[in-house]
């Protein structure tokens, strides 16, 4: 964490001047004067650059001061037991986050954790799944229907109430706690599927992945490259494993969110996508194509390949609600076509429906910067 390493260091350096004023190295009369002159100095430096500093930071990201590791992140081994409990074979686990307006009867988590019954072979993942709930009662809904469920407490922010307006500032604070909170899982050691939950799953994802990557994620829009980081990544589906440069990947992603100050992650990625860190780092980034990891901004068009599909480019919980539901009886319609159909005739999808008319009267959002707009 930068603010408690800065801290540290300031600390550290006072510390140092300190050292220096041992009896060996001062002596005599003209020595106790200068280091009378030192321990002010010292003294005052503290006081004036690293309290305030301490309390600063405090105050604006109180959460992030003390989460600097994964040992806060996992208060009382908590964290640590689920992800245990739900882990593949391979300390792979699916993640989503949640929060009270998704998790409400027949809202968006509902029909994520439905996809995953109807989809082909896609059941069984359901127990590795963990759902971090970002508030009380999406955290209640959780234990109702399934077994891992994470509360992940933020202190001053509360995340519940309704639908969290695209881009503002608690949407923000949301999205940046995710990318503190999925280092945490790196750093204790679990490779992980972070998904969405307005992202239905059709098809099992791990045979689709790269075997070399370190860092994979689904795209917006796919230009066919799949090492092209001119890509329009959507960080609502990736696969990241646990390795040294993914957690110093991620260390550096959010950090770097104090330089763009009111982005959001998925901007933020889109800056140092293409740095020369990320370079240094070593990460294998490899962007996923919407053959497989499809959305509303570019639909995966062939049922026969589709793992995935998001609700993204679409504005408004209700219109995603519309037309995820349509989604999921376009899927049952073309499973229960006999196989000869689904061969040569190619079934397609009636979605984006409303999503599709809101996205195209909502000009400020499409106009921010490559994003997972309304999402
Ligand atoms: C489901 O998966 C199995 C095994 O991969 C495959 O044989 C079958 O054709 C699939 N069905 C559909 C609808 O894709």
């Amino acid at each position: 964490m930068a603010t408690t390493m800065k801290l540290s260091k300031i600390i550290s350096s006072a510390t140092e001047i300190t050292a220096d004023m041992s009896p060996e190295s001062g002596g005599g009369a003209g020595g106790s004067a200068t280091l009378r002159r030192r321990v002010l100095t010292a003294t005052l430096f503290f006081a004036a650059i690293a309290v305030p500093f301490f309390f600063l930071n405090n105050t604006a990201y109180p959460f992030l001061l003390l989460r600097g590791s994964s040992s806060m992140e996992n208060e009382g081994g908590n964290l640590g037991r689920i992800l245990k409990e739900a882990a593949m074979e391979d300390k792979s686990v699916i993640i989503t986050t949640l929060n009270e307006a998704w998790a409400t009867p027949g809202s968006v988590f509902d029909l994520f954790l439905e996809s995953f019954r109807i989809g082909n072979q896609t059941h069984g993942l359901v127990d590795h799944l963990v759902v971090v709930a970002l508030d009380q009662k999406a955290y209640n809904r959780c234990l109702e229907l399934h077994p891992h469920c994470f509360l992940l407490t933020t202190g001053d922010v509360d995340f519940s109430g309704g639908e969290k307006y695209f881009m503002s500032p608690d949407y923000l604070k949301m999205m940046w706690r995710r990318i503190l909170f999925l280092r945490s899982v790196l750093q204790l050691g679990y490779n992980f599927v972070f998904t969405d939950a307005d992202i239905m799953w059709f098809r099992d994802p791990f045979p689709r992945f790269y075997k070399d990557a370190d860092f994979q994620i689904s795209c917006d829009r796919f230009n066919g490259n799949s090492l092209d980081s001119n890509n329009c990544p959507n960080g609502g589906f990736t696969y990241v494993k646990s390795n040294k440069r993914t957690i110093e990947f991620y260390k550096l992603w959010y950090l770097s969110r104090k330089s763009y100050p009111g982005l959001h992650d998925q901007d933020v990625l889109n800056m140092i996508k293409h740095q020369t860190s990320i370079t240094k780092i070593g990460l294998k980034m490899r962007f996923l194509s919407t053959t497989y990891f499809g959305g509303f901004c570019e639909i995966s068009k062939d049922l026969n390949q589709v793992c995935t599909m998001h609700a993204n480019c679409c504005v408004g919980l209700d219109r995603k609600v519309h037309d995820l539901k349509l989604m999921l009886e376009d899927w049952r319609k073309y499973v229960s076509l006999p196989v000869a159909m689904k061969r040569s005739k190619p079934s397609s999808w009636r979605v984006p429906q409303v999503c599709l008319e809101t996205f195209h009267q909502a000009p400020l959002k499409r106009d921010a910067p490559k994003g997972k707009k309304g999402n």
